[in-house]
Formats: C-alpha cells, structure tokens, sequence
C-alpha cells in the first residue's frame, strides 16, 4: 500500500509534540511513521482526495491504536486545515499527479505557522519527457508524466512564498522489470524509443523549505 519515492519523515527532523500533515497520505504509511516520531503530545493529519485511501488509513489506525492520527478526505489544492497550524508538511510521491502545483505549494504556506519547515519527496524531470511518454495517461497516473522539470521546481516553491528552498536529487524513482505485465509500468516502458531510458529522465527528490 505504500506507493512512495522517498522518505520525507527521515529528511524532516520530527521532534516530539509537533503537529504534521501528510499531502496525499494514501494508505497512511508516512503518517504511522511520523506518529511515533511525535508521540503523543504531537499529531499527524493526513489529506487524500480518495475515499477509499482514507477508509483504509483509518481502519490501519484504529487495529493498530494510533490515537494521535487523524485522516482528512480532501485535496491538497484546497487543503481542509486552518491558517498557521501545522509545524511540519511531508508529502511523498503526490505532487507530481496535480495539476496546479503552484497552488499545493500556496496552501502549504498558508497552513504552516510561521518558521514552520517543508520536507516533500516527489518525482521530477531531468529533461523534457518524449512526447509519447508524456501525453500517456498510465505515464501519468505512474507519476511521470505529470512531474516538474527539476530546474523548474526551486521557482514554483519559493514563488509560494516558502524561504530557504533546497532541491535535491536523491537517486533514480525507477524500478521498473523489464518484462513487466503492470499496465501503467507497460506504458512507461513502451512509450520509450530504443536506446531511451527513463532513467535519462526522471529522479527522485527531495524539497525542503521553511516559512
Ligand atoms: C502515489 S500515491 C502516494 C501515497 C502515499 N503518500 C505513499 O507514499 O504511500 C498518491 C496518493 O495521493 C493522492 N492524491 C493524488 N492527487 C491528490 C490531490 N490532488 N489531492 C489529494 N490527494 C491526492 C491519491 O489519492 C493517492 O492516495
């Protein structure tokens, strides 16, 4: 159930008794995680827009007890959270599949309490995507073809207002078998001409900021 590119809650520096949001918390994963890094005096909320992401968080987090866990149905463009509460905002692997992503990074600003700091993981472009690949519907549902070119990425945070921006590469987002049956890694894969890999394209990175 964890369908991530990093791992925003080791980049974070979570300190006990904080309040952090998860962007697009799927299944919860990154929520448990940071949940223990808060302890009790601390709490997590997670955001995703599908109700059935939520349903399983939320089932997750009752058998196993999380009382400082909570999950929010809603998108991360209109984030369900009220101005300057939360210290933290991780998010893993979401922000590539919005379409108005300049608008996610005004709404972390708006959440975040002042000096608040930003830790994202998320799939970007080295180069431009073939045209193929990028017009491909699984490409995108794959987090490909919607992801930012990496150079691109610093102007859209700090245009949020967000200080300190820090854009790094983290390694290769790909790993994909070849011989593969999955239709959206199929559509990666194929989408390619010869000689071309996905590798030449798309990393895995991490933003970090503060407010
Ligand atoms: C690739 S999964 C990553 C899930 C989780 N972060 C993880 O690492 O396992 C993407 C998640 O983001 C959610 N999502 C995608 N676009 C969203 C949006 N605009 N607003 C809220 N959630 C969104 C999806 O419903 C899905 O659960």
């Amino acid at each position: 159930m964890a369908l991530s590119c990093g791992n925003p809650t080791a980049i974070a520096g979570l300190k006990e008794g904080e309040i952090v949001l998860d962007l697009g918390s799927g299944a919860g994963f990154d929520c448990f995680l940071a949940a223990a890094k808060v302890g009790q005096a601390g709490r997590v909320i997670g955001v995703d827009m599908t109700p059935e992401m939520i349903e399983k968080a939320r089932d997750i987090a009752s058998k196993d007890d999380y009382a400082n866990v909570e999950f929010r149905l809603g998108e991360i463009e209109n984030l369900p959270l009220e101005d300057n509460s939360v210290d933290v905002v991780i998010s893993n692997c979401v922000i590539n599949l919005s379409a108005n992503k300049a608008r996610v990074f005004q709404e972390i600003y708006r959440v975040l309490k002042p000096h608040g700091r930003v830790a994202i993981s998320d799939v970007a472009l080295l180069k431009e995507l073939p045209e193929k690949t990028r017009i491909s519907l699984e490409a995108y549902v794959g987090c490909v073809a919607g992801a930012m070119l990496i150079d691109k990425y610093k102007e859209v945070v700090e245009a949020s207002g967000v200080k300190d921006v820090k854009v790094t590469i983290q390694g290769s987002s790909i790993c994909l078998d070849p011989d593969t049956k999955d239709p959206i890694g199929r559509a990666k894969l194929d989408s390619l001409e010869e000689g071309q890999s996905l590798h030449d394209y798309v990393v895995s990175a991490c933003i970090e900021g503060t407010k």
